[in-house]
């Protein structure tokens, strides 16, 4: 099984993704076809005149404009792809994969799918040997997630969606990890608890404080959920020119919270007996 069936040769081809650049730093993601063309503000280029060049080439619109040509990132990528419902951003999507410690070969269940940004990063993590499961309610959500995960990582053998209601249950149990995503993730504590294993890690990703007190008190207050924790990201580019060596003017200020918890065994109860030690 391949997670990423996409293969680059060295040169950029025809059905390539690639990313123009231009000196003011906009760029522009095209797919690369043998006698397109694509409008930007400094001009037209080309497909023909990228096609074959190698990746971090310049090349020339028709008015002169310069433009740096390389292949998207996924960070690049998910931030441009068609969305359907909003994408987790790419600072986000670090943390989420370590702080669910998202490893080679392991079993994650996802929801909601949503646009599919979120379930690239874990598919990415999981490599080849692993499986992500992911859910939604809204099919119309799942089939733009599908376009833009083929178009990006090509045909994925390890990835199932489904659609279905996690609330409900997890139906692809056990799983190592759970990753929520989804307006209500407190719904979804007992359901992520039966099929997450111990040990297991449960993160939501959600944009409000309220959601964070709902969540982190749901888990807290569930004898199968431990070690529940909150944190959030925030990323500050700086500015390096010359002698103007400053933090930027603007930034992305607030996406949203990441509340995680282990699955753990709940202790036995003291006003119960404790089970009898199986016989043999
Ligand atoms: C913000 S979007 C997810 C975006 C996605 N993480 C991404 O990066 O592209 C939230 C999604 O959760 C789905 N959703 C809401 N409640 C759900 C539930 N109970 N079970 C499954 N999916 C659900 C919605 O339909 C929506 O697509």
């Amino acid at each position: 099984m391949i997670t990423e069936t996409r293969r680059y040769e060295a040169r950029l081809e025809a059905g390539d993704p690639v990313l123009l650049v231009d000196r003011k730093r906009r760029s522009y993601l095209l797919w690369l076809r043998e006698g397109g063309s694509y409008d930007l503000r400094g001009g037209r280029v080309a497909h023909d005149a990228v096609i074959g060049q190698p990746e971090g080439a310049t090349v020339e619109t028709s008015r002169g404009e310069r433009l740096l040509a390389l292949r998207p990132t996924l960070a690049d990528y998910v931030l441009s792809m068609p969305r359907g419902a909003q994408v987790v951003y790419p600072k986000d999507l670090a943390l989420i994969v370590m702080l669910a410690d998202i490893y080679p070969g392991a079993r994650v269940a996802e929801a909601g799918t949503g646009s599919g940004a979120l379930t690239m990063a874990l598919l990415r993590a999981v490599g080849p040997s692993g499986r992500v499961f992911s859910y939604d309610i809204r099919e119309e959500f799942q089939r733009t997630a599908a376009r833009n995960i083929a178009r990006y990582l090509g045909e994925v053998a390890t990835l199932e969606m489904r659609l279905h209601d996690v609330s409900t249950g997890i139906p692809d149990a056990p799983v190592d990890r759970v990753v929520l995503d989804l307006p209500e993730p407190w719904r979804v504590a007992a359901a992520a608890a039966a099929a997450l294993r111990p040990g297991g890690i449960l993160l939501a990703y959600v944009p409000t404080t309220v959601q964070v007190h709902q969540v982190a008190s749901a888990l807290t207050a569930s004898a199968d959920f431990g070690l529940v924790e909150t944190v959030e990201a925030l990323v500050r580019p700086w500015h390096v020119e010359g002698q103007s060596v400053r933090p930027a003017h603007r930034m992305v200020a607030h996406t949203g919270f990441l509340v995680t918890a282990r699955r753990v065994v709940p202790p036995p109860r003291p006003d119960r007996p404790a089970p009898a030690p199986a016989a043999g």
